[in-house]
């Protein structure tokens, strides 16, 4: 017997402090002007000292577990998608398994970086549709603050930190309608952080290792590939541009936004937008975005909506959602 999956409850977290525009152009030679116009960005939040991502996954999760209603060792998968893991092992997902209480069922990460959350969110699909999970926590938690430098004009407006969470519960009809994940590691150079724990530890452990991208190209293929995605998405589904009623993007940048919106058809009032607040959580930034619009009530249930995502590795998906 074939069961689905469907969101049930979802949560997000930003740290308090909120970095500025205007604060930024003390900090590099940006202007406020500049980056609202090439990215719609205005603000984002920095996690404080001391905070991690396994505080910010906490706190959006338990926000979910609350929405969903449901009892916490009911949870038979955590699923944690992240970029900036507070340690090299174990992974975030069993260290939130643990500040939550919940005992015994499997806990990973995932690492597709901005498309984390698409990711996970396909892995725990899978589970479900067997049967061999019932009710899933999947997250998506960034601090990439933390890999950024603050002197490079190039990236450091771009990001913030934050969390979001969406608790999946089985039932016999769907749901999530399909995902679609795709990667190219042939791109690896143009979005990246070049150090890592084997091959240049010092880095790491200096504080040297950071987000280098090639904004530019990285743009052209964003906006070509999301483009693909949403046709392939609807044709898997055969479905209309028109059948969809919210677009649940990744927050990187307003215009990438707007070139997938146009090429839905879609009048941007049924995209939802965090980018101008959030800036560009990573991992975060579909699940935190889908809180905003189901709490404000924008997203009703039966309402059909297209999540999809863009980010370092190149990795590309989509999931399709019936609420
Ligand atoms: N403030 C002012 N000027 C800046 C700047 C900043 N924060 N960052 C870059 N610039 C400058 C560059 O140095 C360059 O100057 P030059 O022409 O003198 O060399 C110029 O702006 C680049 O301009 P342009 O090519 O027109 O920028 P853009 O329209 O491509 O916008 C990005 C730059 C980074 C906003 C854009 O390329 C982008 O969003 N790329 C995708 C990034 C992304 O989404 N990454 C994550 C994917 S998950």
């Amino acid at each position: 017997m074939t069961h689905f999956a469907r969101i049930v409850g979802t949560g997000g977290y930003l740290p308090e402090r909120i970095l500025t525009n205007a604060e930024l152009e003390t900090m590099v030679d940006t202007s406020d002007a500049w980056i609202r116009e090439r990215t719609g960005i205005t603000q984002r939040h920095i996690a404080a000292e001391g905070e991690f991502t396994l505080d910010l996954a906490e706190q959006a999760s338990r926000r979910a577990i609350d929405m969903a209603g449901i009892r916490i060792d009911e949870i038979d998968m955590i699923i944690v998608a992240t970029t900036t893991p507070d340690q090299v092992f174990p992974s975030t997902a069993c260290l939130l398994q643990s500040r939550l209480g919940v005992h015994g069922c499997p806990a990973f990460d995932i690492q597709a970086v901005c498309t984390g959350f698409v990711y996970a969110l396909a892995v725990a699909d899978q589970f479900m549709r067997t049967g061999a999970a019932t009710t899933v926590l999947v997250v998506g938690a960034e601090t990439f603050s933390r890999i950024i430098d603050w002197t490079d004009r190039n990236t450091c407006v771009l990001f913030g930190d934050g969390a979001g969470a969406a608790v999946l519960k089985q039932d016999t009809a769907p749901g999530i309608l399909s995902t679609h994940l795709h990667a190219d590691g042939d791109y690896a150079n143009l979005l990246q952080v070049p150090q890592g724990v084997s091959n240049n530890l010092a880095a790491v452990q200096e504080g040297r290792a950071f987000v280098e991208m090639a904004g530019g190209e990285v743009f052209r293929m964003a906006v070509k590939t999301l483009g693909r995605i949403v046709d392939e998405t609807l044709e898997a589904n055969q479905l209309d541009k028109s059948d969809v009623d919210w677009l649940v993007p990744h927050q990187a940048n307003s215009r990438i936004i707007a070139a997938t919106a146009r090429k839905l058809r879609m009048p941007v009032s049924k995209v939802v937008q965090t980018v101008a607040e959030h800036g560009n959580t990573s991992a975060a930034s579909i699940p935190l975005a889908l809180d905003v619009a189901v709490r404000d009530g924008r997203i009703k249930r039966g309402d059909t909506i297209l999540m999809e995502g863009f980010g370092g590795g190149f990795t590309w998906g989509s999931a399709l959602v019936n609420w």
